[in-house]
């Protein structure tokens, strides 16, 4: 099977997006990084020159995003892949949830992901190693507490990769949905409470970029989360709602929702 070499990767100035860009760069591939704070990845334009490209963009805003795509195309000589993982993750109880926050988190994860894919769609479809891939999570699986619309977001984007998959099978487009539980990320940095199985950034960006250029259509990772995750998936629904219950019970009683702590202390 071909192997895609020249890559598109959103949300590259930190976290998973920069340390899977280090990791297709030092595989080979020729990579364009797009994200807000472009100049964090000044480390990535010395060690890799002429393979990889800092585009300074945000996804939610849909010309320049349009211009930016066409910019990494160019610098790159064309296009095999794309991943679509520029995120946030607003921490929002019921209580603490604001729709400016909602709405940030819907546009970022889900419209600026979907925005990106099919930016990149006419141009992945000229390469013999097609991918189009985006960042979910494990939380869109089975939705706990303490973070609902963030859940939503990537349930959302997760039936939309669904969808796209069916849909461009016949033309042998592989459509990738990557699936992270924890990772030691500026993203997770600021949580409070326990992140089980919480694995290292490089760790995850080294089995992102084997299903990435191997051109598999899921990953989920770490196996014992996403084992967790998939039996809760399965639970029947009141079996499922009672535990989740107790869970976000035993979290109020410690003080508050771990993440809730989080946004009150940003308020
Ligand atoms: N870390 C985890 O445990 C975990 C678990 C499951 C899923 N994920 C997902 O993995 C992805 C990466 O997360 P992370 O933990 O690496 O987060 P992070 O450390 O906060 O990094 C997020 C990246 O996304 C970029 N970004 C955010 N909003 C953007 C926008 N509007 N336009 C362009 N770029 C934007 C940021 O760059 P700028 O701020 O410079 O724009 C940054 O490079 C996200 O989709 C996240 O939901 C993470």
């Amino acid at each position: 099977m071909n192997r895609p070499e020249r890559i598109l990767v959103t949300g590259c100035s930190a976290g998973l997006g920069h340390a899977l860009c280090r990791e297709l760069l030092s595989r080979g591939c020729r990579v364009a990084g797009l994200s807000r704070r472009s100049d964090l990845c000044a480390d990535l334009v010395s060690e890799f020159p002429g393979r990889f490209h800092a585009i300074a963009v945000d996804v939610t805003a849909d010309a320049a995003l349009q211009t930016a795509v066409a910019l990494a195309v160019q610098q790159l000589g064309g296009l095999d892949g794309v991943v679509a993982n520029a995120g946030i993750g607003i921490p929002a109880t019921v209580d603490s949830m604001r729709m400016e926050d909602v709405r940030s988190i819907m546009a970022t994860n889900v419209e600026g992901a979907i925005h990106t894919l099919l930016l990149a769609l006419p141009h992945v479809r000229q390469s013999n190693a097609p991918v189009l891939a985006a960042v979910t999570s494990l939380a869109g699986w089975r939705a706990g507490p303490g973070a609902a619309p963030y859940c939503a977001s990537k349930a959302a984007l997760s039936a939309f990769l669904d969808s796209l998959r069916a849909e461009l099978a016949h033309e042998g487009i592989t459509v990738l949905d990557i699936a992270p539980g924890f990772v030691r990320t500026p993203m997770t940095a600021r949580n409070t409470f326990h992140m089980p199985f919480l694995m290292e950034s490089d760790v995850a960006a080294r089995l992102m970029a084997d299903a990435v250029l191997a051109r598999r259509s899921h990953l989920a990772f770490p196996g014992p989360m996403a084992a967790v995750v998939w039996l809760a998936k399965r639970l029947p629904d009141w079996l499922f709602d009672l535990l989740a219950r107790r869970v976000a019970k035993k979290l109020r009683r410690a003080g508050s929702l771990g993440v809730a702590k989080a946004a009150s202390a940003r308020q």
